[in-house]
């Protein structure tokens, strides 16, 4: 076997555009590798991918000792070690239990009318320009919407909350920020905890119901989380749920302008949609990447990790193996089987995987509905540069305007009728 090139090597935008080519050529080399660049295990197959995420052995605790990390990170890594993502039974189930009643299919499905009426309402302002950046006008609005919808966050707060979110992101999803960038990341943090703190015990106004805020609310005595922990864990909702569901919307609409045949067929058959999304997941996902540390020593797909080793798991490689997925570079609807792990799989599989379905064919099937002759326009699209999230900075797109008869009938609520099987329920 020949020695693998850096996954570190991924970071370079030349590399971003052939991103699935890069990652043939790591697999092929070994499905499992030691990234002298990175100090860390590089796993790129399917069955090693899925091993790990199964495997006890395999930690999901970020900082097991905080004196190791940069004083400028610290107070950011403080927080996360206390959100669910970030830590290991026994601890995770319980930080799981109560913030998963707002994730239920059924819970889910309550905010069906509101994401419909958030993507018209955009769709129906760009529509006469015949142009948009679905980035920009959709991708990034749309998901931050429903999330601070869902925690009950009012209007007027809300530019706040993404302002502290994406340095936050960037931090996560980049280990190669400067000190000035990682101060930032943790200033944004701190406000950010406080706005919740103040949200969460604000007593002046009751929380709408069906909120997190009142599931918070109405539970807060109850449960055996502290405060601190709940307040972390919102903050990871906002976190998770924005920046990935942006990148799908993103990476998902690009894969459809690249593939006009995929985009007819999709239009033509709504019953495809559910399956259309997990394609659209598997072929691009928005994460790329999951991080564990060895507690102990252990062996997988045989070989020996040893205790402490970081061990990072390419989910976006696991998704282009041919040994699950034949002829993987290719956007089939009507794939058989085969588990993506766009959400990643085990016991932190996504929390808002519902969710991020359900607003992901609800943006595909109004882009496929209401804008005509829709198709990429100006520059070349530019991802994002981040080893662990895949996304793009700006999608430039142009499609036919409405005629002024039909621009009147927009926003009449028409496709709120929509059938709801495209959810795709977990
Ligand atoms: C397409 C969009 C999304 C993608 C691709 C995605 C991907 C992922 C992945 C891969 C993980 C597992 C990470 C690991 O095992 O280390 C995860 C966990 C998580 N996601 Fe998502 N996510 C998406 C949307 C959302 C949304 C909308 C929310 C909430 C509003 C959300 C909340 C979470 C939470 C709370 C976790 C941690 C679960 C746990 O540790 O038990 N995600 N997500």
């Amino acid at each position: 076997m020949s020695t693998p090139p850096s996954l570190l090597r991924a970071f370079r935008p030349q590399v971003q555009e052939r991103l699935y080519d890069f990652y043939d050529e790591l697999r092929s080399a070994d499905d499992l590798f030691w990234d002298r660049t990175l100090r860390a295990w590089v796993a790129t197959g399917h069955a090693v991918v899925s091993e790990a995420v199964d495997d006890p052995g395999l930690s999901s605790v970020r900082y097991p000792d905080m004196e190791d990390v940069p004083e400028e990170l610290r107070p950011l890594a403080e927080v996360l070690s206390r959100q669910m993502l970030y830590n290991d039974a026994p601890d995770h189930p319980r930080l799981r239990a109560l913030i998963s009643k707002a994730f239920t299919p059924r819970a889910v499905r309550t905010l069906r009318g509101r994401i419909v009426e958030a993507v018209d309402r955009i769709i129906t302002h760009a529509a006469p320009t015949g142009r948009m950046d679905i980035v920009a006008d959709l991708a990034r609005p749309l998901p931050l919407t429903i999330i601070c919808d869902l925690l009950d966050v009012p209007e007027q707060d809300r530019p706040a909350l993404a302002a502290w979110s994406e340095p936050i992101a960037e931090a996560i999803g980049n280990s190669r920020l400067d000190d000035d960038r990682n101060r930032e990341a943790s200033q944004s943090m701190t406000d950010m905890l406080a706005y919740f703190r103040e949200l969460l015990t604000r007593r002046d106004t009751p929380p709408a119901p069906h909120t997190l805020r009142a599931l918070v609310s109405a539970q807060a005595e109850n449960t055996d989380q502290d405060l601190d922990e709940l307040l972390a864990n919102c903050a990871l909702l906002l976190i998770a749920g924005h920046e990935t569901t942006t990148h799908f919307i993103g990476n998902a609409t690009l894969a459809l302008l690249r593939h006009p045949h995929a985009a007819d067929q999709l239009r033509g058959r709504a019953d495809l949609m559910p399956a259309a999304v997990e394609e659209l997941l598997r072929y691009d996902a928005p994460v790329q990447l999951m991080l564990r540390r060895a507690r102990r020593d252990l062996e997988l797909a045989g070989r020996t990790i040893s205790e402490g080793q970081t061990v990072l798991l390419v989910g976006g490689a696991a998704n282009r193996d041919p040994a699950v997925f034949p002829d993987p570079h290719v956007l089939d609807f009507e794939r058989p089987g085969g588990r993506h792990m766009a959400f990643g799989h085990g016991p932190h599989f996504c929390l808002g995987a519902a969710l991020a379905r359900l607003e992901g064919a609800i943006v595909l099937e109004t882009l496929l509905t209401r804008l005509p002759g829709l198709r990429l326009d100006g520059a070349a699209p530019q991802w994002q540069r981040s080893l662990n999230f895949r996304g793009l900075t700006r999608l430039d797109v142009a499609f036919t305007p409405p005629s002024d008869d039909q621009g009147a009938a927009m926003g009449s609520g028409r496709r709120c009728q929509q059938d709801t099987t495209l959810m795709g329920e977990t």
